[in-house]
């Protein structure tokens, strides 16, 4: 039976070890591996060595486990649309679009795919053109925000939105017309820079723009007609 017990690593006669004292080491063990998570738990890390035991701080160490702050509550913000400001509520996962279209009303804006596909959706942000589906409403606070409404402004973008839309009447560039305002506002960032811009030019441009009913010739026919307005052509 020895044997038996020294080939499942029982025997305590070639070690000479009491086993009392195994299981009071395990339970030592299992009581400074309690200590240690516990100090963990508290932000730290704890190595024990010997009698000694050293606490590393974490980045976590200092963050308070509890707040009465609720993080999905909504602000009033105020966002620059169109030349005015406006105040708006904002809750933290509000997309510029759904504030645009849901709580101002301004539906100019469409939304067909809402998950950054189609382009339909897109605005000038410091007349950069960006998906306002997926662009947080919070991060546009302190910018200025163009849509397809901004026509009736006194500005650049507004000179340049009216020559568009205009030129998009004279050209057909619309269908179902559900990816216009999409497009006009992408051609409104690229005449903003550029008022005499190539084939290719137009189409780099647009190429975050889907038309699902196909009719790129007529968009593009459109964006030439107003590049020429804009030069003082006679398009
Ligand atoms: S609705 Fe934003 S990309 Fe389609
Ligand atoms: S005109 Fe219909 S999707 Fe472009």
């Amino acid at each position: 039976m020895a044997g038996e017990d020294s080939a499942r690593g029982n025997s305590n006669e070639e070690t000479g070890s009491n086993p009392l004292d195994t299981k009071m080491n395990r339970r030592k063990f299992l009581k400074a591996s309690a200590i240690s998570a516990g100090v963990v738990g508290l932000g730290g890390i704890a190595l024990s060595s010997g009698n000694a035991t050293t606490v590393i701080e974490t980045p976590t160490a200092n963050v308070p486990s509890t707040s009465n702050a609720d993080p999905f509550a909504s602000q009033i913000v105020t966002l620059n649309i169109n030349g005015k400001d406006v105040q708006v509520g904002v809750e933290p996962r509000d997309m510029l679009n759904n504030i645009l279209r849901d709580s101002l009303g301004l539906i100019g804006t469409k939304r067909p795919c809402n998950r950054m596909e189609c382009g339909g959706c897109t605005v000038l942000i410091d007349d950069v053109p960006h998906m306002s589906c997926t662009y947080p409403a919070f991060r546009a606070v302190g910018h200025k925000i163009i849509t397809v409404e901004g026509y009736t402004m006194s500005s650049p973008e507004a000179t340049v939105l009216n020559a568009l839309q205009q030129a998009w009447v004279e050209e057909d560039g619309g269908q179902c017309s559900g990816c216009q305002p999409g497009q006009i506002m992408s051609a409104t960032a690229l005449l903003l820079n550029n008022q005499n811009p190539s084939l290719d030019d137009i189409k780099t441009a647009m190429s975050g723009n889907i038309c699902r009913c196909g009719n790129y010739a007529g968009i593009i026919a459109s964006i030439q007609t107003a590049a020429l307005k804009l030069q003082g052509g006679s398009a």
